[in-house]
């Protein structure tokens, strides 16, 4: 069974979501820069180590994401979840977990990077919107694209009445993008991603 770290700043429900999932997963530890991150108590509820790291206490983003690496280190970790990190990471800390580093986003990227993503969706228009899970690279919610859930945009919504109903389909694709991850069927080639399926995926764990 692989171990999953997941990093959360704020309410935790895809991590709940995650756990609830019945996933191949270990989860090893929830870290979050916000001490209080209601997210955490899903996992004290399990008794799976969760750890405050309290950002404002470090005297840069390197010496924090250091400390972070130090933690995911302890726990042991082949899959680093972001699920509402609300940080930027140091290009050190995506380098050393690219791969196996994966964030929700809510917006169907490449549209829509950065905060207030449903505000953007209904002030642009769009029709469409949705959400998405990815591996993370240095650039902001950029990187190989794992999967993508969309929603109608109605006439009558605002952000609260979008961003719930992205919501729901964010606590449906992300179990399943661990899901992939776990069984060995996510390949990225030329930066985009194959769901490989699972026949293919146990011969490719064998050369390993
Ligand atoms: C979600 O909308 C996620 O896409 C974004 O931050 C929000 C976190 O929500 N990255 P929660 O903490 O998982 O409830």
């Amino acid at each position: 069974m692989i171990r999953a770290v997941v990093l959360l700043s704020g309410r935790g429900s895809n991590f709940k979501a995650l756990l609830e999932a019945g996933l191949p997963v270990q989860f090893t530890a929830a870290i979050s820069n916000r001490p209080d991150a209601a997210g955490l108590d899903y996992a004290r509820a399990r008794n799976i180590p969760a750890i405050g790291l309290d950002h404002t206490r470090h005297p840069s983003r390197e010496a924090f994401d250091q400390a972070l690496v130090q933690e995911i280190e302890k726990a042991g970790a082949d899959l680093v979840i972001l699920a509402g990190y609300m940080r930027i990471l140091t290009k050190a800390f995506v380098e050393r977990y690219q791969g196996r580093l994966i964030n929700i986003h809510p917006s169907l990227l490449p549209a829509f990077p950065g905060l207030h993503t449903h505000e953007s969706a209904l002030a642009e228009g769009v029709k469409i919107h949705g959400c998405t899970v990815h591996f993370v690279t240095p650039q902001l919610d950029h990187g190989p694209i794992i999967i993508q859930a969309a929603v109608p945009v109605q006439p009558d919504d605002t952000a609260e009445t979008l961003a719930a109903r992205v919501l729901v389909q964010e606590h449906t694709i992300y179990p399943l993008a661990v899901k992939w991850f776990a069984e060995g069927r996510l390949v990225i080639s030329d930066g985009v991603v194959n769901v490989i399926n699972p026949v293919q995926s146990q011969s490719v764990l064998a050369t390993h």
